[in-house]
């Protein structure tokens, strides 16, 4: 298994630690524009493999896409991050000129690659991804709902008092303080629903906290978080590379399912060796749906300023 990813920042290198630190892939190749930026930062991380214990070969590249050759799957996180105060809305100008160049790159050597897209507005990016290249809907995948649904178990937990391995719960819809919807409803403790545990205030102090996790964050940092973004990248990799079958709130391109068609927005997918191997349809209520509505809505609008 081969793994190119598309920027050396922050996100692309904590990615590229853990998929190594995960030992299930045989290469990994990290793309940079800055000279030297993606050398020197998989030269570090390899000084780290005898003493994480891994194998995985990670190799430094300036923008010489003929390395990233044979890709099984690559993920692009190149792009400006936002910086305190800005949505991710705010980067679709410079980021989709980016996103669009990198994508026909990568298919340019790696023409049977799963791509998956973490640059913001991400849901935005992964639709032009679709617009702009001819890789088939299954093999492109927006990373938002696996690291939004991390951060709710995380808001859960904390809720609870309890071991985050005990909680469960998705976050579903679009990947912005105000799209992402976390269904409190399915969440649970050990099979527990968690409203049995929490009130309705709780929850919804949960749920907000939830949503604004990357803006808690970028406020605190002065730049977009890293950690869990990488994190969450990685065990969608790692799901596609041992065709694992598991399911994440992933944003793909709707034909109808959940009532949306040509959009791209965060709902329950099975990751395996061929990507997206199925949606996954549950059963929403009518609040639930609302806010898919609306959470579609807010997309479209984004997706409108896209040059296609
Ligand atoms: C975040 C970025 C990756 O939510 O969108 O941290």
């Amino acid at each position: 298994m081969k793994v190119t990813i598309v920027g050396a920042g922050a996100v692309g290198a904590s990615c590229a630690e853990y998929i190594a630190i995960k030992n299930f892939a045989s290469e990994v190749v990290l793309l940079d524009i800055k000279e030297g930026y993606a050398e020197g930062k998989a030269m570090d991380l390899m000084q780290t493999a005898s003493l994480n214990g891994f194998d995985t070969k990670i190799t430094g590249i300036t923008n010489d896409y003929s390395k990233t050759e044979n890709s099984d799957v690559c993920v692009i996180t190149s792009g400006i991050p936002r910086k305190p105060g800005m949505t991710r809305e705010e980067l679709i100008g410079i980021n989709a000129g980016i996103v669009k160049t990198v994508s026909s790159n990568l298919i340019k050597y790696s023409p049977n690659t799963i791509m998956i897209v973490v640059s913001n507005p991400m849901d935005t990016m992964t639709y032009l991804v679709h617009k702009s290249t001819s890789l088939p809907k299954h093999k492109i995948i927006g990373m938002g709902g696996a690291l939004d649904s991390a951060r709710f178990k995380y808001r859960l937990a904390e809720a609870l008092g309890a071991p985050i391995s005990d909680v469960d719960g998705m976050v579903l819809g679009g990947h912005s303080d105000t799209g992402m919807i976390p269904l409190t409803r399915f969440a649970t403790r050990n099979g527990v629903p968690v409203s049995q545990f929490l009130s309705e205030d709780r929850l919804n102090t949960v749920k907000e906290d939830t949503k604004v996790g990357g803006a808690t964050l970028t406020k605190l940092l002065g730049t977009s978080a890293w950690y869990a973004p990488g994190a969450a990248v990685s065990s969608m990799v790692q799901a596609i590379a041992c065709d694992q079958k598991k399911m994440f709130p992933c944003s793909v391109m709707l034909e109808g399912e959940y009532g949306l068609k040509d959009i791209c927005l965060g709902v329950p997918v099975i990751l395996g060796k061929n990507g997206i191997e199925s949606i996954v349809a549950i059963d929403l209520n009518q609040a639930e749906k609302d806010n898919m509505i609306t959470s579609a809505e807010a997309v479209k609008n984004v997706n409108d300023l896209l040059e296609l």
